[in-house]
């Protein structure tokens, strides 16, 4: 790959104006019907089933959860994004993983690009002139992230030559798009970047979301209630219908995000001159929202520091509904969001139901990394229910 082909990776989010347009408008369709997100709803469920053997064969004595537990959640994004991308299953979640072995590959690549990539958007872009060690080193990990891509992908592309189709809705997300498109390319691009943008952001909010939950015992119970109503007979499988009823669980998550958005902001660079709030801005400067601070405004939401899911539930006092918006606005807003509402609704259907979360250890402080997420070893202890 060359230095400029390999621009592949962050293609989409790094890219801008009529070429991001042409590719949203190709894949957007598909990706946020809702008839798309329901298909998934059980291959999600299975995942985050083997997920919950995962960690209750991986606790202590006590109950409470290894230090490296954050690392496991992005196993299980890693796993989820796998099988809504790629039509497989990694094997993330296997507990006996050589180094070599494939799945271990792929947590190692996931992990390196995660954390280079700020260094190379971010530092001074020296790689834009020569190849410096890291870029390369970054690129040779993208090799191996558009070969697996494309292993999956030609796999795809063999089953779809038998497969009988009457209709869209025989086709996973990655077969529709490889038959509406006709270029594995697209499909290519579409499945890295959701690979690649949707394994940090959801395993972050994920981490805030059971750590809030555990150290508030109430809101959790009446979480676990609210579960146990929608859904009586645990061993059912999930109906995506039955995930709106959870309207208390909904708001907790919601509080979360507004409260501690993972995402801490959303930026633009303005294409024209603008008036924002009486100033004048002109073309060419970023302009930030910064939904961590927006999200705790008097101005917005009354009693801000006040943790209430209740607030979204009802209909009086000071709320703007902005005051949680952790997949942005407007034509960029996150394409991964009914997907990654449905991971976080789903896991916590079968966790909450299923145990009560503790945490015993030092309360943790949230660290401002590229995104907002409780900073240390999330040591969450799971008892039965
Ligand atoms: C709770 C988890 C997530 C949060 C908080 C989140 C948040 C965001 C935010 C704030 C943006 C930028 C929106 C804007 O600029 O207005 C974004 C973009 C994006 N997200 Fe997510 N996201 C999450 C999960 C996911 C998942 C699971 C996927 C993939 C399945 C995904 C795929 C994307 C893509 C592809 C974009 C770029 C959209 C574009 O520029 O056209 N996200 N996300």
């Amino acid at each position: 790959m060359s230095q400029s082909s390999s621009g592949i990776f962050g293609w989409w989010l790094c890219s801008h104006g009529e070429k991001w347009r042409s590719f949203r408008s190709k894949v957007q369709r598909p990706i946020l019907q809702p008839q798309t997100v329901k298909k998934y709803v059980a291959p999600i469920e299975t995942v985050t089933e083997d997920f919950i053997k995962y960690m209750e064969n991986a606790r202590d004595e006590n109950g409470d959860l290894p230090h490296e537990f954050d690392n496991d959640i992005h196993r299980w994004s890693l796993e989820c994004i796998g099988r809504v991308a790629l039509d497989t299953r990694l094997g993330c979640l296997s507990s006996e993983l050589t180094k070599e072995s494939e799945p271990q590959r792929i947590i190692d690549a996931a992990k390196f690009a995660l954390r280079n990539v700020a260094v190379l958007e971010l530092k001074a872009p020296y790689w834009r002139y020569i190849p410096t060690p890291l870029w390369t080193k970054y690129v040779n990990n993208m090799n191996f992230f558009v070969e697996l891509c494309s292993k999956y992908i030609n796999e795809a592309l063999e089953r779809l030559k038998t497969k009988k189709v009457t209709s869209e809705n025989d086709l996973s997300l990655l077969e529709r798009v490889l038959k509406s498109e006709g270029d594995p390319k697209i499909a290519t691009i579409m499945a890295l970047d959701l690979i690649l943008v949707g394994i940090d952001t959801i395993s972050m909010a994920v981490c805030s979301i059971l750590y809030q939950a555990a150290t508030r015992g109430p809101q959790q119970e009446k979480m676990a209630e609210e579960i146990a109503r929608v859904f009586p007979d645990p061993s059912k499988p999930i109906n995506y219908g039955d995930l709106d009823k959870l309207h208390y669980t909904k708001a907790f998550v919601r509080e979360v995000f507004r409260m501690y958005s993972t995402v801490i902001g959303n930026g633009r660079t303005l294409q024209e001159d603008d008036v924002i709030c009486g100033y004048h801005i002109p073309k060419g400067v970023q302009v930030v929202f910064p939904t961590i601070v927006t999200g705790n405004m008097e101005q917005f939401v009354s009693n801000p520091l006040e943790f209430r899911p209740e607030r979204w539930l009802e209909n009086d006092g000071r709320l703007h509904s902005f005051a949680s918006l952790p997949y942005g606005f407007g034509a960029r807003i996150c394409l991964g969001r009914r997907f990654a509402d449905l991971e976080i609704q789903v896991l916590l259907s079968k966790l909450i139901r299923r145990y009560r979360l503790e945490y015993h250890h030092e309360p943790l402080d949230y660290a401002v990394t590229f995104m907002y997420a409780p900073d240390g070893p999330l040591r969450l202890r799971m008892i039965e229910r």
